[in-house]
């Protein structure tokens, strides 16, 4: 069950099929796109929808709104330095925004952003600052039914080649360890491997960072499946950051927080180069684009995040969700990730061609069937940075993301009905094409047009 008891409660938007389907053709079918108010189960994201506890909101009063030196501040800097353990900790104002500061300062011109899995703004800001992001998931990774635990370890033959080849790893500005690789299906990295990875980049002398949106799920699902049994998910995070020279990381999802992120860094050089842009681009350096109030609830949200408690109740209710959907005869990712589960949309419609979005298909029919939003992960999304030569997406899937504390197991299993109930007539459903689009993140703002029967034949 629940470990919390819900104390404020706000009610769902119920709408018609007729509703829906005018908000859809009025958002361009994208359902990025849609108001909100039509929606009634909203499994778009995890990032920023969580719920915040009564002890966050009690912390929002106790917000200091100095602009310099706020206690807030403060407070917020010891809690992530104790938990990182690296020297100079910048607020900013969510995990994106860490990205540019960071790939900015690191003059990632001509270079390479090694990763497990860039996420999609992760990748958008490397090429941005004129870099090039490599993601080099495992054989294991890309399986879609393999049940192997740490499908989110990068491929480290690739990794070694490329420091220990004939360039010596120069072009290599980075390693970034996504945790957990949400691009790839949420999965774990191990820790013993972020170890080898960190002695490796420590021998040729390339900084080792991560991406921590998600180290507490992270650091649990390493609990649960062996790396470190008799430790704790809050010691592991620990031991997790402290394999690395830095961490960006997005407060809006294991920390609960509806804004917020960090950078942390080791080295001083590359801490004040980050600084001058953080005050330039964010806010000043104790406050970084939040308020005080929001500083406080998130270094609540910190402590929050590690309560063996409460990850368990979030990774069996994934799991649980994940079966239900398996029992509707659903292609369900192995293993089952905390903060989403994903659905291979491309088996279940092989009649649409990827270049068509079947997962987008599948998601526009969700919503207007049941109301419930969920997000492509196919080659709508990874088209995002075809310019810099990355191939397009490799699997059509349909993410349905678990915002933090906001819904309850009955409301997951209406979901899973109603995806049951869009699978046994997928074999109707037609694809898309793009209307417009920007440059970058296209899957964010792009505006598509259903195609009929016919047309889908004639292409
Ligand atoms: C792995 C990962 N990194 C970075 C980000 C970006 O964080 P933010 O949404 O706070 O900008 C996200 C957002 O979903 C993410 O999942």
């Amino acid at each position: 069950m629940e470990p919390y008891r819900i104390k404020a409660v706000e009610a769902l938007p119920f709408t018609d099929r007729e509703h829906r389907e005018r908000s859809l053709r009025e958002a361009g079918y994208n359902l990025f796109r849609v108001s909100a108010e039509d929606v009634t189960i909203d499994l778009l994201t995890d990032s920023g929808t969580g719920s915040m506890s009564a002890g966050q909101w009690a912390a929002l009063m106790e917000g200091d709104e100095a602009y310099a030196g706020a206690k807030s501040y403060r407070a917020f800097e010891d809690r992530v330095r104790d938990l990182t353990g690296h020297r100079h900790i910048l607020p900013v104002h969510q995990g994106r925004a860490g990205e540019r500061v960071l790939f900015q300062a690191m003059e990632l011109r001509g270079k390479v952003s090694f990763s497990n899995g860039h996420y999609d703004t992760t990748a958008a800001n490397v090429v941005l600052a004129g870099g090039r992001p490599v993601d080099t998931r495992t054989t294991k990774a890309r399986d879609f039914h393999s049940p192997y635990p740490f499908k989110g370890n990068l491929d480290l033959d690739a990794l070694r080649a490329r420091l220990l080849g004939r360039s010596g790893g120069e072009e290599v500005a980075l390693v970034l360890l996504t945790l957990t690789d949400n691009g790839g299906g949420g999965h774990p990295v191990a820790l013993s491997h972020a170890r080898e990875i960190a002695d490796l980049c420590r021998s040729r002398g390339v900084p080792l960072f991560l991406d921590a949106a998600r180290y507490a799920e992270n650091a649990y699902l390493n609990l649960l499946r062996g790396e470190a049994p008799q430790s704790s998910p809050e010691e592991i995070a620990r031991e997790f950051f402290r394999t690395a020279d830095g961490a960006l990381c997005s407060l809006r999802k294991d920390t609960f927080g509806n804004m917020g992120g960090f950078l942390s860094i080791d080295d001083d050089a590359l801490a004040e180069r980050c600084q001058e842009l953080v005050v330039a681009t964010e806010g000043f350096a104790t406050y970084g684009g939040m308020a005080g109030r929001d500083l406080a609830s998130l270094t609540r949200g910190i402590i929050e995040a590690t309560e063996p408690r409460y990850l368990a109740h979030r990774y069996s209710a994934a799991e649980a969700f994940a079966r239900a959907l398996a029992d509707e005869g659903l292609p369900v990712m192995r293993p089952t990730a905390c903060h989403a589960v994903y659905i291979d949309a491309g088996a279940v419609m092989r009649h649409i061609p990827a270049r068509e979005f079947p997962a987008v298909a599948f998601a526009n029919e969700l919503f207007l069937a049941a109301g419930v939003r969920s997000a492509e992960m196919g080659s709508l999304e990874a088209g995002t940075y075809a310019s810099s030569g990355e191939p397009a997406a490799q699997r059509e899937l349909l993410r349905l993301a678990l915002p933090r504390r906001v819904y309850t197991q009955s409301h997951l299993a209406y979901v899973a009905e109603a995806v049951g109930r869009v699978a046994s007539h997928a074999e109707r459903l037609t694809g898309y094409e793009v209307l417009h689009q920007p440059r970058h993140l296209r899957h964010f703002t792009a505006t598509l047009r259903p195609l009929d029967a016919s047309e889908s034949k004639r292409r």
